[in-house]
Protein backbone atom coordinates (compact mmCIF):
# COMPACT_ATOMS: atom_id res chain seq x y z
CA UNK A 1 0.00 0.00 0.00
CA UNK A 2 1.45 3.26 -0.65
CA UNK A 3 1.35 5.71 2.14
CA UNK A 4 -1.11 9.10 1.17
CA UNK A 5 0.15 12.74 2.25
CA UNK A 6 -0.86 12.83 5.85
CA UNK A 7 1.33 13.82 8.60
CA UNK A 8 3.91 15.76 6.83
CA UNK A 9 3.61 19.27 4.61
CA UNK A 10 5.83 20.38 2.47
CA UNK A 11 7.79 23.46 3.39
CA UNK A 12 10.36 23.55 0.80
CA UNK A 13 11.05 22.71 -3.08
CA UNK A 14 14.14 20.06 -3.42
CA UNK A 15 16.11 22.97 -5.06
CA UNK A 16 15.89 25.77 -2.56
CA UNK A 17 17.97 25.01 0.16
CA UNK A 18 20.76 27.72 0.79
CA UNK A 19 23.07 28.39 3.49
CA UNK A 20 20.37 30.93 4.80
CA UNK A 21 18.70 27.78 5.88
CA UNK A 22 20.75 26.33 8.10
CA UNK A 23 18.96 24.99 11.15
CA UNK A 24 16.03 25.26 9.95
CA UNK A 25 13.58 22.19 10.25
CA UNK A 26 12.31 21.30 7.05
CA UNK A 27 9.91 18.82 4.80
CA UNK A 28 10.99 17.84 1.27
CA UNK A 29 8.95 15.82 -1.16
CA UNK A 30 9.75 14.24 -4.49
CA UNK A 31 11.54 11.31 -6.47
CA UNK A 32 15.18 9.52 -5.26
CA UNK A 33 17.50 10.50 -7.67
CA UNK A 34 20.30 8.53 -5.92
CA UNK A 35 21.77 6.96 -3.54
CA UNK A 36 24.80 6.31 -1.81
CA UNK A 37 25.75 4.53 1.71
CA UNK A 38 28.88 5.80 3.12
CA UNK A 39 29.35 3.63 6.50
CA UNK A 40 26.61 3.30 7.80
CA UNK A 41 25.08 6.85 6.78
CA UNK A 42 22.77 6.87 3.83
CA UNK A 43 23.03 9.71 1.52
CA UNK A 44 19.59 9.64 -0.40
CA UNK A 45 18.88 13.07 -3.15
CA UNK A 46 15.64 14.04 -3.24
CA UNK A 47 14.60 15.58 -6.18
CA UNK A 48 11.89 17.76 -7.77
CA UNK A 49 11.29 19.99 -11.00
CA UNK A 50 13.47 22.60 -9.13
CA UNK A 51 16.64 21.03 -8.02
CA UNK A 52 17.67 18.23 -5.72
CA UNK A 53 18.92 18.27 -1.76
CA UNK A 54 20.84 15.61 -0.19
CA UNK A 55 19.22 14.04 2.62
CA UNK A 56 21.13 12.21 5.65
CA UNK A 57 20.01 9.30 7.34
CA UNK A 58 22.59 9.15 10.05
CA UNK A 59 22.37 6.39 13.07
CA UNK A 60 23.02 9.42 15.50
CA UNK A 61 19.87 11.18 14.36
CA UNK A 62 17.81 8.90 12.35
CA UNK A 63 15.14 6.26 14.58
CA UNK A 64 15.79 2.70 13.34
CA UNK A 65 12.51 2.34 11.51
CA UNK A 66 13.32 5.29 8.94
CA UNK A 67 17.27 3.78 8.58
CA UNK A 68 15.52 0.41 7.58
CA UNK A 69 13.82 1.69 5.19
CA UNK A 70 15.89 4.53 3.97
CA UNK A 71 18.23 1.40 3.35
CA UNK A 72 15.22 -0.46 1.44
CA UNK A 73 14.60 2.66 -1.20
CA UNK A 74 14.93 2.78 -4.78
CA UNK A 75 15.89 5.26 -7.54
CA UNK A 76 12.50 7.04 -8.60
CA UNK A 77 10.84 5.98 -5.37
CA UNK A 78 8.81 8.71 -3.96
CA UNK A 79 9.06 10.24 -0.76
CA UNK A 80 8.69 12.69 2.14
CA UNK A 81 11.39 13.75 4.66
CA UNK A 82 11.48 15.81 7.48
CA UNK A 83 14.06 17.17 8.45
CA UNK A 84 16.98 19.57 9.79
CA UNK A 85 18.93 21.68 7.10
CA UNK A 86 22.99 21.42 8.51
CA UNK A 87 25.99 22.73 7.03
CA UNK A 88 27.80 20.54 4.66
CA UNK A 89 31.14 21.49 6.58
CA UNK A 90 34.31 20.03 4.51
CA UNK A 91 32.07 18.31 1.85
CA UNK A 92 30.71 21.39 0.28
CA UNK A 93 29.74 20.96 -3.38
CA UNK A 94 29.75 24.23 -5.18
CA UNK A 95 28.69 22.78 -8.37
CA UNK A 96 25.14 22.02 -7.10
CA UNK A 97 22.77 24.83 -6.07
CA UNK A 98 21.84 23.04 -2.87
CA UNK A 99 25.86 22.09 -2.22
CA UNK A 100 26.65 23.91 0.93
CA UNK A 101 23.99 22.58 2.97
CA UNK A 102 22.24 18.63 3.52
CA UNK A 103 19.42 17.70 5.29
CA UNK A 104 19.39 15.06 8.50
CA UNK A 105 17.07 12.59 7.67
CA UNK A 106 14.66 12.72 11.21
CA UNK A 107 11.48 11.25 9.55
CA UNK A 108 11.03 9.28 6.22
CA UNK A 109 7.47 8.44 4.72
CA UNK A 110 7.90 6.46 0.99
CA UNK A 111 4.44 7.14 -0.93
CA UNK A 112 5.09 4.76 -3.64
CA UNK A 113 7.80 2.34 -4.84
CA UNK A 114 9.27 2.50 -8.06
CA UNK A 115 9.81 0.10 -10.43
CA UNK A 116 13.34 -0.42 -11.92
CA UNK A 117 13.18 2.57 -14.94
CA UNK A 118 14.41 1.48 -18.56
CA UNK A 119 16.74 3.84 -18.32
CA UNK A 120 18.29 6.64 -16.11
CA UNK A 121 16.79 9.80 -15.14
CA UNK A 122 19.90 12.09 -15.54
CA UNK A 123 21.03 15.03 -16.93
CA UNK A 124 22.36 12.91 -20.15
CA UNK A 125 21.07 9.86 -21.08
CA UNK A 126 22.37 7.60 -24.46
CA UNK A 127 18.73 5.33 -24.25
CA UNK A 128 17.11 5.41 -27.55
CA UNK A 129 15.30 8.04 -28.72
CA UNK A 130 11.91 5.32 -29.11
CA UNK A 131 12.17 4.03 -25.85
CA UNK A 132 12.70 7.50 -23.97
CA UNK A 133 9.23 8.22 -26.05
CA UNK A 134 7.94 5.36 -25.32
CA UNK A 135 8.15 5.76 -21.54
CA UNK A 136 7.43 9.74 -22.62
CA UNK A 137 6.74 10.41 -18.45
CA UNK A 138 9.94 9.03 -17.21
CA UNK A 139 12.16 11.31 -19.81
CA UNK A 140 10.11 14.09 -19.10
CA UNK A 141 11.54 13.58 -15.65
CA UNK A 142 14.80 14.42 -17.21
CA UNK A 143 16.23 17.92 -16.05
CA UNK A 144 16.94 19.17 -19.85
CA UNK A 145 13.33 17.91 -20.85
CA UNK A 146 12.15 19.87 -17.28
CA UNK A 147 13.92 23.13 -18.22
CA UNK A 148 12.54 23.05 -21.81
CA UNK A 149 9.08 22.98 -20.29
CA UNK A 150 9.31 25.13 -17.88
CA UNK A 151 10.72 27.77 -20.12
CA UNK A 152 8.22 26.78 -22.78
CA UNK A 153 5.79 27.71 -19.88
CA UNK A 154 7.39 31.22 -18.87
CA UNK A 155 7.10 31.70 -23.08
CA UNK A 156 3.41 31.56 -22.90
CA UNK A 157 3.07 33.58 -20.05
CA UNK A 158 5.28 36.49 -21.59
CA UNK A 159 3.40 36.25 -24.61
CA UNK A 160 -0.04 36.61 -22.85
CA UNK A 161 0.95 39.40 -20.50
CA UNK A 162 2.85 41.16 -23.49
CA UNK A 163 -0.43 40.95 -26.12
CA UNK A 164 -2.82 41.70 -23.30
CA UNK A 165 -0.94 44.43 -22.42
CA UNK A 166 -0.72 45.41 -26.05
CA UNK A 167 -4.74 45.22 -26.15
CA UNK A 168 -5.31 42.02 -27.72
CA UNK A 169 -8.12 40.16 -27.00
CA UNK A 170 -7.27 36.22 -26.14
CA UNK A 171 -10.06 34.33 -28.22
CA UNK A 172 -10.68 30.97 -28.66
CA UNK A 173 -11.62 29.30 -32.03
CA UNK A 174 -13.15 26.17 -32.72
CA UNK A 175 -10.83 22.96 -33.04
CA UNK A 176 -14.20 21.39 -35.68
CA UNK A 177 -14.25 23.26 -38.47
CA UNK A 178 -14.05 23.63 -42.29
CA UNK A 179 -11.02 22.52 -43.53
CA UNK A 180 -9.12 26.00 -44.59
CA UNK A 181 -6.24 25.72 -47.24
CA UNK A 182 -2.82 26.44 -45.81
CA UNK A 183 -0.89 23.74 -48.45
CA UNK A 184 -0.97 20.81 -46.09
CA UNK A 185 -3.52 18.06 -46.15
CA UNK A 186 -6.30 17.63 -43.11
CA UNK A 187 -6.76 16.07 -40.46
CA UNK A 188 -10.16 14.97 -40.60
CA UNK A 189 -12.82 13.74 -37.73
CA UNK A 190 -16.14 12.43 -39.02
CA UNK A 191 -19.41 12.94 -37.58
CA UNK A 192 -21.60 10.52 -36.05
CA UNK A 193 -24.57 12.95 -35.82
CA UNK A 194 -24.23 13.84 -39.80
CA UNK A 195 -22.82 10.29 -40.94
CA UNK A 196 -20.65 10.71 -43.53
CA UNK A 197 -19.81 14.22 -43.22
CA UNK A 198 -16.72 15.43 -41.86
CA UNK A 199 -14.88 18.04 -39.55
CA UNK A 200 -11.36 19.22 -40.03
CA UNK A 201 -9.15 20.21 -37.66
CA UNK A 202 -7.42 23.23 -38.16
CA UNK A 203 -4.70 24.03 -40.07
CA UNK A 204 -4.53 27.23 -38.62
CA UNK A 205 -7.79 29.70 -36.84
CA UNK A 206 -6.54 32.08 -40.17
CA UNK A 207 -10.19 32.45 -41.19
CA UNK A 208 -11.89 32.79 -37.52
CA UNK A 209 -9.60 35.18 -36.75
CA UNK A 210 -10.14 37.35 -39.65
CA UNK A 211 -14.09 36.84 -38.87
CA UNK A 212 -13.14 38.36 -35.75
CA UNK A 213 -11.81 41.38 -37.45
CA UNK A 214 -14.82 41.72 -39.25
CA UNK A 215 -16.97 41.29 -36.13
CA UNK A 216 -15.13 44.29 -34.54
CA UNK A 217 -12.58 42.72 -32.17
CA UNK A 218 -10.14 44.76 -33.66
CA UNK A 219 -7.12 42.99 -31.99
CA UNK A 220 -6.78 39.27 -31.73
CA UNK A 221 -4.45 36.49 -30.19
CA UNK A 222 -4.20 32.90 -29.37
CA UNK A 223 -2.00 30.36 -28.36
CA UNK A 224 -3.36 27.39 -30.64
CA UNK A 225 -3.28 24.53 -31.60
CA UNK A 226 -2.45 23.89 -35.39
CA UNK A 227 -2.94 20.21 -37.13
CA UNK A 228 -1.21 19.24 -40.55
CA UNK A 229 -0.49 15.87 -41.90
CA UNK A 230 2.62 16.38 -43.24
CA UNK A 231 5.80 14.95 -43.91
CA UNK A 232 7.68 15.52 -40.55
CA UNK A 233 11.45 17.20 -40.39
CA UNK A 234 13.24 18.00 -37.55
CA UNK A 235 11.02 21.73 -36.93
CA UNK A 236 8.26 20.20 -37.97
CA UNK A 237 5.07 18.21 -35.85
CA UNK A 238 1.57 17.03 -37.27
CA UNK A 239 0.37 18.93 -34.08
CA UNK A 240 2.14 22.35 -33.29
CA UNK A 241 1.60 25.10 -31.84
CA UNK A 242 1.24 29.10 -32.73
CA UNK A 243 0.93 32.32 -31.44
CA UNK A 244 -1.86 33.90 -33.66
CA UNK A 245 -2.22 37.55 -33.92
CA UNK A 246 -4.57 39.97 -36.09
CA UNK A 247 -5.03 43.35 -36.03
CA UNK A 248 -7.56 45.61 -37.63
CA UNK A 249 -6.76 49.13 -39.43
CA UNK A 250 -2.89 47.81 -38.99
CA UNK A 251 -0.28 48.23 -41.98
CA UNK A 252 3.22 45.80 -42.05
CA UNK A 253 4.76 48.57 -40.34
CA UNK A 254 2.36 47.78 -37.13
CA UNK A 255 2.40 44.48 -37.41
CA UNK A 256 6.01 44.24 -36.96
CA UNK A 257 6.29 46.32 -34.17
CA UNK A 258 4.10 44.54 -32.66
CA UNK A 259 5.86 40.79 -32.93
CA UNK A 260 9.20 42.41 -32.88
CA UNK A 261 7.98 43.66 -29.23
CA UNK A 262 7.21 40.68 -28.45
CA UNK A 263 10.17 38.62 -29.76
CA UNK A 264 12.43 41.21 -27.64
CA UNK A 265 10.38 40.64 -24.53
CA UNK A 266 10.79 37.55 -24.29
CA UNK A 267 15.01 38.09 -25.09
CA UNK A 268 15.37 40.21 -22.51
CA UNK A 269 13.13 38.26 -20.46
CA UNK A 270 14.25 35.01 -20.73
CA UNK A 271 17.79 35.23 -21.92
CA UNK A 272 18.34 38.64 -20.57
CA UNK A 273 19.26 40.15 -24.15
CA UNK A 274 18.58 43.27 -25.32
CA UNK A 275 17.95 43.02 -29.42
CA UNK A 276 18.73 45.23 -31.11
CA UNK A 277 15.54 46.76 -33.00
CA UNK A 278 14.78 47.51 -35.59
CA UNK A 279 14.85 43.99 -37.06
CA UNK A 280 16.72 44.04 -40.74
CA UNK A 281 14.59 43.23 -43.58
CA UNK A 282 15.30 41.90 -46.72
CA UNK A 283 12.66 41.59 -49.61
CA UNK A 284 12.25 37.60 -50.49
CA UNK A 285 14.04 38.60 -54.21
CA UNK A 286 16.86 40.37 -52.32
CA UNK A 287 17.44 37.23 -50.23
CA UNK A 288 17.17 35.18 -52.89
CA UNK A 289 20.00 36.85 -55.12
CA UNK A 290 22.59 37.29 -52.18
CA UNK A 291 21.25 33.91 -49.89
CA UNK A 292 19.39 31.33 -52.54
CA UNK A 293 17.03 31.02 -49.19
CA UNK A 294 14.14 32.85 -48.32
CA UNK A 295 15.17 32.08 -44.40
CA UNK A 296 18.97 33.20 -44.82
CA UNK A 297 21.37 31.85 -41.65
CA UNK A 298 22.97 35.76 -41.14
CA UNK A 299 24.87 34.65 -38.44
CA UNK A 300 27.58 34.05 -41.09
CA UNK A 301 28.27 35.62 -44.07
CA UNK A 302 29.18 33.77 -47.65
CA UNK A 303 27.31 35.84 -49.88
CA UNK A 304 26.18 35.04 -53.59
CA UNK A 305 27.55 36.68 -56.28
CA UNK A 306 26.17 36.28 -59.48
CA UNK A 307 28.74 35.66 -61.82
CA UNK A 308 26.34 35.26 -65.16
CA UNK A 309 27.95 38.37 -66.73
CA UNK A 310 31.42 37.28 -66.16
CA UNK A 311 31.62 33.58 -66.88
CA UNK A 312 28.34 33.33 -69.19
CA UNK A 313 30.64 33.74 -72.26
CA UNK A 314 33.24 31.48 -71.54
CA UNK A 315 34.26 27.81 -73.48
CA UNK A 316 33.13 26.16 -70.38
CA UNK A 317 29.94 24.45 -71.40
CA UNK A 318 27.83 24.56 -68.20
CA UNK A 319 28.47 27.91 -68.07
CA UNK A 320 27.26 28.99 -71.39
CA UNK A 321 24.56 26.38 -71.35
CA UNK A 322 23.19 28.00 -68.11
CA UNK A 323 23.44 32.08 -69.33
CA UNK A 324 21.96 30.87 -72.65
CA UNK A 325 18.72 29.46 -71.04
CA UNK A 326 17.97 32.10 -68.84
CA UNK A 327 19.68 30.32 -66.06
CA UNK A 328 22.47 31.90 -63.38
CA UNK A 329 26.01 31.45 -62.78
CA UNK A 330 26.35 31.84 -58.70
CA UNK A 331 29.37 31.79 -56.75
CA UNK A 332 30.54 32.92 -53.15
CA UNK A 333 33.73 33.27 -51.66
CA UNK A 334 35.31 31.15 -48.61
CA UNK A 335 38.35 33.45 -47.79
CA UNK A 336 41.46 31.76 -46.99
CA UNK A 337 39.55 28.48 -46.97
CA UNK A 338 41.82 27.09 -50.33
CA UNK A 339 43.99 24.27 -48.14
CA UNK A 340 41.12 24.38 -45.29
CA UNK A 341 38.55 22.05 -47.31
CA UNK A 342 39.72 18.83 -48.10
CA UNK A 343 39.15 16.76 -50.79
CA UNK A 344 37.04 14.25 -49.36
CA UNK A 345 34.86 17.58 -48.20
CA UNK A 346 35.10 19.47 -51.67
CA UNK A 347 33.43 15.32 -52.83
CA UNK A 348 31.07 15.83 -49.71
CA UNK A 349 29.67 19.15 -51.27
CA UNK A 350 29.98 18.34 -55.29
CA UNK A 351 27.04 15.41 -53.89
CA UNK A 352 24.98 17.84 -51.47
CA UNK A 353 24.54 20.26 -54.49
CA UNK A 354 23.94 17.16 -56.53
CA UNK A 355 21.26 15.97 -54.44
CA UNK A 356 19.44 19.20 -54.83
CA UNK A 357 19.29 18.75 -58.65
CA UNK A 358 22.75 20.44 -59.99
CA UNK A 359 25.63 19.08 -61.82
CA UNK A 360 27.95 19.92 -58.78
CA UNK A 361 30.10 22.74 -57.54
CA UNK A 362 32.85 23.61 -58.77
CA UNK A 363 36.20 24.50 -56.75
CA UNK A 364 38.71 27.36 -57.60
CA UNK A 365 41.27 27.96 -55.87
CA UNK A 366 43.34 31.22 -55.10
CA UNK A 367 46.54 30.33 -55.57
CA UNK A 368 49.93 32.31 -53.09
CA UNK A 369 50.31 34.61 -56.45
CA UNK A 370 46.84 34.76 -57.28
CA UNK A 371 47.07 32.09 -60.24
CA UNK A 372 43.74 30.43 -59.97
CA UNK A 373 43.87 26.63 -59.52
CA UNK A 374 40.39 24.96 -60.96
CA UNK A 375 39.29 22.65 -63.47
CA UNK A 376 37.92 24.86 -65.30
CA UNK A 377 40.72 27.47 -65.19
CA UNK A 378 41.56 26.21 -69.06
CA UNK A 379 38.17 27.52 -70.41
CA UNK A 380 38.69 30.42 -68.87
CA UNK A 381 40.61 34.19 -71.06
CA UNK A 382 42.95 36.72 -69.02
CA UNK A 383 39.17 38.98 -69.16
CA UNK A 384 37.57 35.77 -68.19
CA UNK A 385 39.61 35.33 -65.05
CA UNK A 386 40.01 38.79 -64.34
CA UNK A 387 36.08 39.31 -63.70
CA UNK A 388 35.72 36.71 -61.80
CA UNK A 389 38.45 37.39 -59.14
CA UNK A 390 36.89 41.25 -59.23
CA UNK A 391 33.51 39.82 -58.75
CA UNK A 392 34.24 37.62 -55.88
CA UNK A 393 36.89 39.97 -54.90
CA UNK A 394 39.56 37.14 -54.45
CA UNK A 395 42.37 37.17 -52.34
CA UNK A 396 45.18 34.67 -52.28
CA UNK A 397 44.23 31.73 -50.34
CA UNK A 398 40.59 31.63 -50.99
CA UNK A 399 38.16 29.49 -52.24
CA UNK A 400 35.64 29.97 -54.82
CA UNK A 401 32.52 27.48 -55.07
CA UNK A 402 30.46 27.81 -58.54
CA UNK A 403 27.13 26.51 -59.29
CA UNK A 404 25.61 26.93 -63.34
CA UNK A 405 21.80 25.86 -63.67
CA UNK A 406 18.83 27.16 -63.88
CA UNK A 407 18.25 30.36 -60.79
CA UNK A 408 16.04 28.07 -58.63
CA UNK A 409 18.17 24.92 -58.66
CA UNK A 410 21.51 26.79 -58.46
CA UNK A 411 20.10 28.78 -55.72
CA UNK A 412 19.09 26.04 -53.96
CA UNK A 413 22.38 24.06 -54.53
CA UNK A 414 24.68 26.90 -53.23
CA UNK A 415 22.25 27.46 -50.33
CA UNK A 416 22.89 24.21 -49.04
CA UNK A 417 26.83 24.23 -50.05
CA UNK A 418 26.75 28.13 -47.82
CA UNK A 419 25.14 26.41 -44.99
CA UNK A 420 26.86 23.33 -45.10
CA UNK A 421 30.41 25.31 -44.53
CA UNK A 422 28.79 27.84 -42.63
CA UNK A 423 28.50 24.91 -39.81
CA UNK A 424 32.04 23.06 -40.96
CA UNK A 425 34.10 25.73 -40.89
CA UNK A 426 32.70 26.88 -37.77
CA UNK A 427 31.63 30.05 -39.39
CA UNK A 428 28.18 30.60 -37.80
CA UNK A 429 28.13 32.62 -34.72
CA UNK A 430 26.19 31.21 -32.35
CA UNK A 431 27.00 34.18 -29.62
CA UNK A 432 23.39 36.02 -30.95
CA UNK A 433 20.50 35.42 -32.81
CA UNK A 434 20.23 37.12 -35.99
CA UNK A 435 16.38 37.93 -36.75
CA UNK A 436 15.40 39.07 -40.25
CA UNK A 437 12.48 40.30 -41.66
CA UNK A 438 11.85 38.92 -45.39
CA UNK A 439 8.81 41.00 -47.23
CA UNK A 440 7.54 41.23 -50.68
CA UNK A 441 7.02 37.27 -51.45
CA UNK A 442 5.73 36.46 -54.56
CA UNK A 443 1.73 36.32 -54.20
CA UNK A 444 1.66 32.93 -56.26
CA UNK A 445 4.16 29.85 -57.28
CA UNK A 446 3.80 27.60 -60.01
CA UNK A 447 3.36 24.16 -58.65
CA UNK A 448 4.80 22.08 -61.70
CA UNK A 449 2.75 19.13 -59.90
CA UNK A 450 -0.52 20.64 -60.13
CA UNK A 451 0.67 22.61 -63.24
CA UNK A 452 -1.42 25.88 -61.89
CA UNK A 453 -0.52 28.48 -59.75
CA UNK A 454 -0.74 28.67 -55.90
CA UNK A 455 -0.37 30.62 -53.35
CA UNK A 456 2.65 31.64 -51.96
CA UNK A 457 1.34 32.19 -48.31
CA UNK A 458 -2.68 31.83 -48.47
CA UNK A 459 -5.35 32.86 -50.69
CA UNK A 460 -6.53 35.62 -48.38
CA UNK A 461 -3.14 37.79 -48.65
CA UNK A 462 -3.28 40.72 -50.62
CA UNK A 463 -1.64 40.97 -53.57
CA UNK A 464 0.97 44.33 -53.38
CA UNK A 465 -1.24 47.38 -54.72
CA UNK A 466 1.56 48.89 -57.20
CA UNK A 467 1.17 44.79 -58.75
CA UNK A 468 -2.43 44.86 -58.68
CA UNK A 469 -2.48 45.22 -63.04
CA UNK A 470 -0.79 42.08 -63.63
CA UNK A 471 -2.86 40.03 -61.24
CA UNK A 472 -4.47 38.59 -64.44
CA UNK A 473 -2.06 38.56 -67.51
CA UNK A 474 1.46 37.75 -65.16
CA UNK A 475 0.76 36.36 -61.74
CA UNK A 476 4.44 35.05 -61.32
CA UNK A 477 5.83 38.62 -60.98
CA UNK A 478 2.79 39.72 -58.60
CA UNK A 479 4.37 40.93 -55.17
CA UNK A 480 2.28 39.58 -52.25
CA UNK A 481 1.85 41.79 -48.63
CA UNK A 482 3.15 38.71 -46.78
CA UNK A 483 5.80 38.85 -44.68
CA UNK A 484 8.12 36.39 -42.50
CA UNK A 485 10.39 36.67 -39.73
CA UNK A 486 13.09 33.95 -40.20
CA UNK A 487 15.66 33.53 -36.97
CA UNK A 488 18.95 32.27 -37.62
CA UNK A 489 17.99 30.38 -40.49
CA UNK A 490 14.90 28.97 -39.55
CA UNK A 491 11.07 30.47 -40.44
CA UNK A 492 9.90 31.64 -36.99
CA UNK A 493 6.93 32.95 -38.48
CA UNK A 494 4.55 34.44 -41.21
CA UNK A 495 1.39 36.71 -41.66
CA UNK A 496 0.31 38.98 -44.47
CA UNK A 497 -1.70 41.59 -44.82
CA UNK A 498 -5.27 40.38 -45.60
CA UNK A 499 -7.66 40.96 -48.70
CA UNK A 500 -10.81 42.80 -47.18
CA UNK A 501 -12.40 43.22 -50.44
CA UNK A 502 -14.70 40.23 -51.46
CA UNK A 503 -14.57 41.15 -55.20
CA UNK A 504 -10.79 41.10 -55.08
CA UNK A 505 -10.73 38.05 -52.79
CA UNK A 506 -13.25 36.24 -55.66
CA UNK A 507 -10.36 37.61 -58.64
CA UNK A 508 -7.90 35.69 -56.26
CA UNK A 509 -9.82 32.12 -56.26
CA UNK A 510 -10.39 32.22 -59.68
CA UNK A 511 -6.66 32.95 -60.51
CA UNK A 512 -6.02 30.00 -57.96
CA UNK A 513 -8.42 28.04 -60.37
CA UNK A 514 -11.02 27.99 -57.46
CA UNK A 515 -14.03 28.14 -59.31
CA UNK A 516 -17.11 30.09 -58.08
CA UNK A 517 -19.07 27.10 -57.06
CA UNK A 518 -15.90 25.40 -54.75
CA UNK A 519 -15.02 28.40 -52.95
CA UNK A 520 -18.66 28.71 -52.28
CA UNK A 521 -18.69 25.76 -50.95
CA UNK A 522 -15.34 25.92 -49.39
CA UNK A 523 -15.40 29.70 -48.23
CA UNK A 524 -18.63 30.72 -48.91
CA UNK A 525 -19.31 32.31 -45.17
CA UNK A 526 -16.17 34.19 -45.29
CA UNK A 527 -16.79 35.88 -48.61
CA UNK A 528 -19.57 36.45 -47.57
CA UNK A 529 -18.62 37.73 -44.61
CA UNK A 530 -16.49 40.14 -46.32
CA UNK A 531 -18.99 41.94 -47.57
CA UNK A 532 -20.93 43.21 -44.43
CA UNK A 533 -17.94 45.54 -43.64
CA UNK A 534 -14.44 44.64 -43.28
CA UNK A 535 -11.52 46.85 -41.73
CA UNK A 536 -8.68 46.34 -43.70
CA UNK A 537 -6.41 44.00 -41.21
CA UNK A 538 -3.12 42.04 -41.28
CA UNK A 539 -1.59 39.49 -38.98
CA UNK A 540 0.73 36.19 -38.35
CA UNK A 541 1.81 33.58 -36.71
CA UNK A 542 5.14 32.27 -34.84
CA UNK A 543 6.00 29.04 -34.51
CA UNK A 544 5.56 28.89 -30.71
CA UNK A 545 7.46 25.19 -30.68
CA UNK A 546 10.62 26.59 -32.99
CA UNK A 547 10.92 29.66 -30.50
CA UNK A 548 11.02 27.50 -27.89
CA UNK A 549 13.63 25.17 -30.03
CA UNK A 550 15.34 28.23 -30.46
CA UNK A 551 15.24 29.61 -27.21
CA UNK A 552 16.38 26.22 -25.67
CA UNK A 553 19.07 25.31 -27.90
CA UNK A 554 16.93 22.03 -28.55
CA UNK A 555 18.14 20.05 -31.49
CA UNK A 556 14.69 18.83 -32.40
CA UNK A 557 10.83 20.05 -32.43
CA UNK A 558 10.49 17.12 -29.96
CA UNK A 559 12.41 18.01 -27.21
CA UNK A 560 10.05 21.01 -26.67
CA UNK A 561 6.88 19.42 -26.93
CA UNK A 562 6.05 17.28 -24.21
CA UNK A 563 4.13 14.68 -26.08
CA UNK A 564 5.58 14.62 -29.39
CA UNK A 565 4.80 12.24 -32.66
CA UNK A 566 7.00 10.65 -34.45
CA UNK A 567 8.22 11.03 -38.00
CA UNK A 568 5.81 8.11 -38.39
CA UNK A 569 3.49 10.97 -37.41
CA UNK A 570 2.42 8.71 -34.22
CA UNK A 571 2.41 8.37 -30.48
CA UNK A 572 4.94 5.26 -29.10
CA UNK A 573 3.70 5.99 -25.70
CA UNK A 574 -0.21 6.06 -26.05
CA UNK A 575 0.04 3.94 -29.43
CA UNK A 576 -2.19 6.75 -31.29
CA UNK A 577 -3.25 6.36 -33.83
CA UNK A 578 -4.89 2.75 -33.67
CA UNK A 579 -7.62 1.16 -34.84
CA UNK A 580 -10.78 1.30 -33.31
CA UNK A 581 -13.68 -1.18 -32.91
CA UNK A 582 -15.84 -1.82 -35.97
CA UNK A 583 -19.23 -1.14 -34.12
CA UNK A 584 -17.74 2.71 -33.62
CA UNK A 585 -16.79 2.96 -37.27
CA UNK A 586 -20.72 1.50 -37.75
CA UNK A 587 -22.21 4.47 -36.00
CA UNK A 588 -20.39 6.91 -38.03
CA UNK A 589 -21.18 5.13 -41.27
CA UNK A 590 -17.73 4.09 -42.10
CA UNK A 591 -16.50 0.94 -43.57
CA UNK A 592 -12.89 0.43 -44.32
CA UNK A 593 -11.50 -0.84 -47.20
CA UNK A 594 -8.83 -2.54 -46.12
CA UNK A 595 -7.89 -2.87 -42.51
CA UNK A 596 -4.12 -3.12 -42.27
CA UNK A 597 -2.35 -5.73 -39.86
CA UNK A 598 -0.61 -4.54 -36.83
CA UNK A 599 3.26 -4.65 -37.33
P1 LIG B 1 2.24 29.39 -41.64
O1 LIG B 1 1.61 28.25 -42.31
O2 LIG B 1 3.44 29.98 -42.30
O3 LIG B 1 1.19 30.60 -41.49
O4 LIG B 1 2.61 29.01 -40.16
C1 LIG B 1 3.13 29.97 -39.25
C2 LIG B 1 4.29 29.40 -38.47
O5 LIG B 1 3.92 28.20 -37.81
C3 LIG B 1 5.05 27.33 -37.72
N1 LIG B 1 4.73 26.04 -38.34
C4 LIG B 1 5.05 24.85 -37.81
N2 LIG B 1 5.72 24.53 -36.69
C5 LIG B 1 5.88 23.22 -36.41
N3 LIG B 1 5.40 22.22 -37.17
C6 LIG B 1 4.72 22.49 -38.31
N4 LIG B 1 4.23 21.48 -39.05
C7 LIG B 1 4.54 23.85 -38.69
N5 LIG B 1 3.93 24.48 -39.71
C8 LIG B 1 4.05 25.79 -39.49
C9 LIG B 1 6.19 28.00 -38.44
C10 LIG B 1 5.47 28.99 -39.33
O6 LIG B 1 6.27 30.10 -39.64
N6 LIG B 1 -2.31 31.36 -40.87
C11 LIG B 1 -0.95 31.68 -41.25
C12 LIG B 1 -0.39 32.82 -40.46
C13 LIG B 1 -0.96 34.17 -40.85
O7 LIG B 1 -1.02 34.48 -42.06
O8 LIG B 1 -1.34 34.93 -39.94
C14 LIG B 1 -0.09 30.44 -41.02
O9 LIG B 1 -0.48 29.48 -40.41
O10 LIG B 1 7.00 28.66 -37.49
Amino acid sequence: MSEFIGELKRTNKAGELRATDIGAEVVLMGWVGALRNHGGCLFVDVRDRTGFSQVRFDPAISGPEELLLAEKLRLEDVVGVRGKVVSRGANVNPRIPTGEVEVEGIRLVRYSAAQTPPFRIAEETDAQETLRLKHRYLDLRRPPLQRNLILRSRVNQLTREYLAGEGFLELETPILGKSTPEGARDYLVPSRVQPGQFFALPQSPQLYKQLFMVAGFDRYFQICRCFRDEDLRADRQPEFTQIDVELSFADQEEVFAVMEGLVCRIWHEIKGIDLPRPFPRLTHAAALARYGSDKPDLRFGLEFVDLTAALGQSEFKAFTAAAESGGLILGIRVPGAAEKISRKAQDGLNELAKSYGAKGVIPVKVGGEGALQSGIDKFLTDAQRQALRVALGLQPGDLALIVADTPAVAREALNRVRLQLGESLGLVDRSQDRFLWVTDFPLFEWSAEEQRWTSAHHPFTSPHPADLDRVQDDPGSVRSYAYDLVLNGMELGSGSIRIHDSELQARIFSLLGISPEEARYRFGYFVEALTYGTPPHAGMALGMDRLTMILTGAASIRDVIAFPKTTRAGCLMSDAPSPVPDAQLAELGIALRRREQPD
